[in-house]
């Protein structure tokens, strides 16, 4: 078992990684069903809770089902910080999780994210001021280091550790490098063979299989994966990764049925969530993804794209089901 504060988790759980306009709770819907342990919300400007912003607060909305679910803050100001800890810890998750890794520009470049790696007796202060303003458990999702000669990741580890974080998840890139290259986890092992270290260790980036799944298990040591971008479009890799570390040997893939099944699911809480326009154009952006390997699926996709309609989609998806009822997915 592996515990962050009390949440009790199975051995080697497997985490779904914040992704922000992918994990909002239609996404978590279909990734819980599928054997995701922990889940995260898309990350939230604490900028944006502190002024009520729309699009901030709605990002708060959790549901039992989900349990156990971390909410993620971000921002520069580690006063705005402490007090959006307090008003995420209204909406009852079960942790807050802090993003020290965003990369991008209009993020990092305004002294949140990944910009705290630059500055770490800040990303310390604001971090105490986060454990200090909540009765739940903290934990912080980061990367190596700013760049190929910052990579403090290390250091990072027992200073948050000492201050009261619960967990931590290492994504093995700096921020210089964003998403290029190949993850490298070899520091993530490093923690986790630190004696000191006692909280989880989470490691992050790249894994899109059940044999890299174990892979990295056996190699680095690490108490659970976070995945990311292989979830999108195919939450069944939790399940198989689950499966195959259990017993070495494959589930069956989904087939082209599971398929439309998962992404009408989908579709439906989306709806439901959002209402029929917006739910609607929000998906669009995941019909690849489901779809991903079929032959000629370009003229469907198109189809799915420009469909207006939620009776006019579910026409298309029996489509799809029907032409596509023989094909074996690589
Ligand atoms: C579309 C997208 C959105 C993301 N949004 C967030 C976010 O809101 N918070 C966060 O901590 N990381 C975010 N990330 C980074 C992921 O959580 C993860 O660290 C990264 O994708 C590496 O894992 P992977 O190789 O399994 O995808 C995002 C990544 C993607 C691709």
């Amino acid at each position: 078992m592996v515990k962050i504060g009390n949440i009790a988790l199975p051995d080697f759980p497997l985490l779904l990684a914040p992704m922000e306009d992918v994990s909002d709770p239609p996404f978590r819907a279909v990734c819980k069903a599928n054997g995701a342990d922990l889940m995260y919300t898309e990350f939230i400007s604490s900028e944006g809770l502190i002024r009520d912003a729309a699009k901030s607060v709605q990002k708060l909305d959790i549901f039992e089902y989900e349990r156990p679910i971390g909410i993620q803050l971000f921002g520069s100001d580690i006063e705005t910080m402490g007090a959006c800890a307090e008003i995420a810890s209204r909406a009852n998750p079960d942790l807050i999780d802090i993003n020290y890794g965003c990369p991008v520009k209009n993020v990092a470049c305004r002294g949140a994210g990944a910009a705290l790696l630059q500055d770490i007796p800040k990303m310390v202060r604001m971090t105490e001021a986060v454990v200090k303003a909540t009765h739940l458990p903290v934990t912080v999702k980061t990367r190596l280091g700013w760049d190929e000669n910052t990579k403090n990741i290390l250091e990072v580890a027992e200073r948050l550790q000492d201050i009261g974080i619960q967990a931590l998840t290492v994504h093995g890139r700096t921020r210089v490098q964003m998403y290029k290259g190949e993850a490298d986890w070899t520091l993530i092992g490093r923690i986790r063979e630190n004696p000191r270290i006692n909280i989880p260790i989470f490691g992050n980036g790249d894994i899109d299989s059940p044999e890299k799944a174990l892979e990295y298990k056996n190699r680095y040591g690490v108490d659970g994966v976070m995945i990311g971008r292989a979830t999108i479009g195919y939450p069944w890799i939790f399940n198989e990764i689950k499966h195959f570390v259990k017993t070495g040997e494959h589930l069956p893939a989904p087939t082209v049925a599971d398929r439309v099944a998962v992404c009408r699911q989908h579709l439906d809480f989306s709806i439901r969530w959002k209402g029929e326009i917006t739910g609607i154009f929000e998906m669009r952006r995941h019909y690849a993804n489901y779809f991903k390997g079929l032959d000629n699926f370009k003229a469907y996709r198109m189809q799915l794209v420009q469909a207006g309609t939620y009776d006019e989609l579910l026409r298309i998806l029996d489509e799809v089901s029907e032409h596509y009822a023989e094909a074996v997915l690589a």
